[in-house]
């Protein structure tokens, strides 16, 4: 099952630089395999992360966490926004 992520780009993730996360796993990733999306709900803590079909959020805080969800999950990204 192919997923994408969705990085939260609310105000309070925006703090923990998610847009910067963002444009740091498109080029990993290419555009197509991120999406930035309104406030999850789930304020604080850290960048809020979700790969689509799975119902947890992760909190990342650090951009090398994203590239640890990388490598974790390669091959995983491919749908379009
Ligand atoms: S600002 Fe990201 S979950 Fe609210």
């Amino acid at each position: 099952m192919l997923n994408k992520i969705k990085i939260c780009k609310g105000a309070g993730c925006k703090a923990w630089k998610s847009e910067y996360m963002a444009k740091q796993l498109r080029q990993t990733q290419g555009s197509d395999g991120v999406c930035l999306v309104p406030c999850m709900r789930q304020c604080g803590g850290g960048a809020s992360v979700q790969f689509e079909g799975r119902g947890e959020v992760l909190k990342l805080r650090d951009t090398n966490e994203v590239a640890y969800l990388l490598g974790s999950s390669s091959g995983a990204l491919a749908t379009a926004c």
